[in-house]
């Protein structure tokens, strides 16, 4: 069976992601120098899929310690690459870091694929790229827009050195794109761990909701949309993860014509911050404390996929909802820590 390493394998995605490739007889390859997770996530994966994937604790920005760690992989059939710094707000505190550690890895990763051109390629792109989309539902042609944060410009110029790489190299990768990935796995074995206060909505709400936070702060109430609070497709990280192997079994079987494709990874629904309140409390039963707040720059008003293309060319279509995701969440943050 083919192997298939998951850079960032111990992260959120990833994780899930190293589940579900598990599950379809892939042997697994997980490389985290756990930057963001600790290594119990390891033990989550093997009591879901039954086996526990190699672990490498190697640091893919450093180009003797990539190379050589890839060396005894020749025959590797394919990379996912989630490992990346991924905090918006961080990455303008510390740009030089971030790009040293997402630039770095990527192109380590890429010389390899560029001497192992059988060897496949998937890059964790976002939503980011497109700013405040001019139309909604964004479709993957909609123009990129300036980046509004050096995280946001890790993945434009990221999907660039790809396209660039296989142009001059022969290797063929596919972008994908993610809106919202929230939630977490059902058997609440494996889901997301925020380390330190949450930037994003659902892990502090679940986090609040815990009580080891306080209320939650709704930032802004006065966007032009149906409630004034803004829109964002939050997927289920189950549906997202699946999209990685449909992704995968597409450049495994050759199709598509450009060397990079890109595809959107959402729900094709917009929902409003009030909205997923209304979610976690119905899916959940528990009573969440809020107040509206300052709006917080850099957000975008509304984010919301087209989803045709991946559901043409990946054969894949978000199935969860967003009761699910805020059920599966609230389930795995009570299998947390309680301060
Ligand atoms: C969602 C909505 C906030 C927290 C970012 C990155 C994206 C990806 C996901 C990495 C917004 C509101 C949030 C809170 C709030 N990151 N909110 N109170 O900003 O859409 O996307 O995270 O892969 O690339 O850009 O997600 O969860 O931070 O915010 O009101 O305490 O929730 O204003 O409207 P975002 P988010």
């Amino acid at each position: 069976m083919k192997t298939v390493l998951v850079t960032g394998g111990l992260g959120f995605i990833g994780s899930h992601t190293a589940v579900e490739l598990l599950a379809r007889g892939y042997q697994v390859v997980v490389a985290d120098n756990l930057a963001n997770t600790n290594a119990s996530v390891l033990d989550g994966i093997a009591a879901i899929a039954g086996k526990k994937p190699v672990w490498a604790n190697v640091d893919l920005a450093d180009p003797v310690a990539c190379r050589a760690f890839l060396a005894g992989m020749p025959d590797l059939a394919g990379i996912i690459h989630f490992a990346a710094y991924k905090a918006v707000g961080e990455s303008v505190q510390k740009p030089l870091a971030y790009y040293r550690n997402n630039f770095g890895s990527l192109v380590n990763l890429l010389e390899f694929t560029a001497e192992h051109p059988q060897c496949r390629l998937i890059f964790s792109s976002s939503c980011t790229v497109y700013g405040q989309a001019d139309t909604l539902p964004i479709r993957e042609d909609a123009p990129v827009k300036p980046a509004e944060s050096p995280y946001g410009n890790t993945k434009q110029v990221g999907e660039e050195i790809l396209r660039d790489g296989a142009r001059a190299h022969g290797f063929r990768a596919i972008a994908l794109r993610y809106f919202n990935p929230i939630g977490a796995h059902p058997s609440a074995k494996i889901g997301e761990l925020p380390l330190g206060v949450p930037q994003n909505l659902v892990p502090f709400i679940t986090q609040s909701a815990a009580g080891l936070r306080g209320a939650l702060k709704v930032f802004g109430n006065d966007y032009p949309t149906r409630d004034g609070t803004c829109v964002r497709d939050y997927i289920h990280v189950v549906d997202v993860a699946l999209a990685h192997i449909y992704a995968l079994e597409r450049l495994f079987a050759g199709k598509g014509s450009e060397p990079v494709e890109v595809f959107n990874l959402g729900t094709g629904t917009g929902s409003t911050v009030l909205e997923v309140i209304k979610a976690f409390e119905r899916s959940t039963g528990h009573k969440l404390q809020w107040e509206f707040a300052e709006r917080r720059a850099g957000d975008v008003i509304a984010a919301y996929a087209n989803t045709e293309k991946a559901a043409q060319g990946l054969g894949w279509r978000a199935e969860r909802s967003l009761d699910q995701c805020m059920a599966d969440a609230w389930r795995w943050q009570q299998t947390l820590p309680k301060k």
